[in-house]
């Protein structure tokens, strides 16, 4: 397993190019299963999550080919069956069902599990799937999809911490082909949602009012090849913005949309981070001391629990008190732990995270738990005094394109050491 060594102090400085978004290109690449025509995905990040997703479309019988950041998928003839062994590796894996209950009226799918950073259920995907005529059984670990067809049919979807990304991707995949009008409440305003409908539409696809919580879906026939480009990764580019705040340096963000970063911005620059937009780049630096903040995560246009962990990795180096209360995943403080043993003081309560921020942070072996923490344990580790050896860096490499040389170029003293 590979491991991160960081020589922290350094201030970053420099002009970083942020990624397409992983969690749009999951559920999009899925998408190609909706048609039997040639489609291409561009700026498809080049990450272990995407070449999974990849591997499932050709495991299911598509052909496809990643290069370049571009993905051409050609699905022509599909099974609906995909392999245990595939989907489990990969909770994103489960947007392949909407797709199929879409083109072939039947997944066979294994249930995805929990994962460190909380129970992640599904029951929302399947009420929506049920409210458009599915039969759901759920028998030996797999769910197993049928429908005679695809009914159009209104639904909420609003569940325990709010609305569900890869559900409302699902349920817009699935009522795509299906009979009628479907709409969607309480839909997920996320801007990875509205570039799945955007995509589809470019399909031929009939989905209005994405970005608001009330989706409408037209069911058509048939839908054709398209291409597409990807959107920015939002939570990448708020990594590297924090990244400049910790380190207290300067960073031009190119590509990234300020529009989609506003909770993020507006945070920072209550912390003393000062994000300015300069045509299509956002430049951050600190201004002046940290100061604490208290944060809640929320879906879309909330701040996104995809950021608590560098948020908080930021707010240890602020003095005094910040709170970080977590809405979306019970157990997403894994960081914590690791966090204190570069000498950050954080004690949790609940949902909530109390930060005594502003001692200061010395290296120190640590161990990456997910995805999101790891780059919290990278941004700490740059900020700290000393060596930090980051572990089990391959979560980050799920979800970050080419970290390691992009924080080089930046300045950062950052090593991959690989294990032989
Ligand atoms: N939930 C339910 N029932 C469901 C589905 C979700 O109760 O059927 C709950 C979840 O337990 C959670 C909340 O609803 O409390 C939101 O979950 P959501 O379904 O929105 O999460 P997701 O679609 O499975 C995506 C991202 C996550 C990101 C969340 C929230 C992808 C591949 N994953 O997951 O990304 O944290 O939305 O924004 O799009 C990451 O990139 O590190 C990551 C974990």
């Amino acid at each position: 397993m590979d491991s991160f060594l960081i020589k922290g102090g350094v201030p970053l400085r420099g002009t970083v190019e942020i990624s397409g978004s992983k969690n749009a290109a999951l559920p999009i690449l899925a998408a190609t299963l909706l048609t039997d025509e040639p489609c291409v995905i561009r700026r498809v990040p080049d990450l272990s999550d995407t070449r999974f997703m990849v591997k499932i479309l050709e495991s299911l019988g598509a052909t496809a080919k990643f290069e370049n950041g571009t993905v051409t998928v050609h699905a022509k003839k599909i099974k609906g069956y995909a392999d245990y062994d595939l989907v489990r590796k990969m909770r994103g894996s489960i947007c392949i069902a909407g797709p199929l209950l879409g083109r072939l009226k039947k997944a066979r799918i294994s249930l995805p599990g929990g994962c460190i950073i909380g129970a992640r259920p599904i029951n929302l995907h399947l009420k929506g799937f049920q409210a458009l005529g599915c039969k759901i059984k759920i028998e030996g670990g797999y769910i197993d999809a049928t429908a005679k067809k695809i009914t159009g049919n209104s639904m909420f979807l609003g569940g325990r911490a709010g609305p569900t990304v890869l559900g409302t991707a699902n349920i817009m995949m699935a009522a795509a082909l299906g009979d009628g009008i479907t709409v969607i409440e309480s839909a997920a305003c996320e801007p990875e949602v509205v570039d799945v409908a955007n995509f589809l539409n470019a399909m031929g696809a009939k989905i209005s009012g994405v970005g608001s919580p009330t989706i409408t879906i037209e069911g058509v026939k048939k839908l054709h090849g398209a291409e597409h480009e990807v959107i920015p990764d939002r939570i990448e580019a708020a990594t590297f913005l924090i990244a400049a705040g910790a380190t207290n340096g300067e960073i031009t963000v190119k590509g990234a949309r300020a529009e989609h970063l506003r909770a993020v911005i507006d945070k920072l620059g209550e912390a003393g981070v000062s994000v300015e937009r300069n045509g299509a780049d956002l430049i951050a630096r600190r201004k002046g001391k940290l100061k604490p903040v208290d944060i809640t995560t929320l879906p879309y246009s909330g701040f996104p629990t995809d950021v608590q962990a560098q948020m908080m990795a930021l707010l240890v180096l602020a003095k005094g008190i910040s709170i970080i209360t977590e809405r979306i995943f019970e157990s997403r403080f894994m960081h914590v732990s690791e966090l204190a043993r570069l000498g950050a003081d954080i004690e949790i309560e609940g949902p909530s995270a109390i930060v005594k921020g502003g001692k200061p942070l010395s290296g120190a072996p640590v161990m990456a738990s997910d995805l999101r923490a790891s780059a919290a344990l990278v941004i700490a580790g740059m900020a700290a005094k000393g060596t930090t050896q980051v572990n089990r860096i391959y979560h980050l490499d799920r979800g970050y394109e080419k970290m390691d040389e992009k924080l080089k170029k930046l300045g950062a003293r950052i090593q991959r050491v690989e294990e032989k």
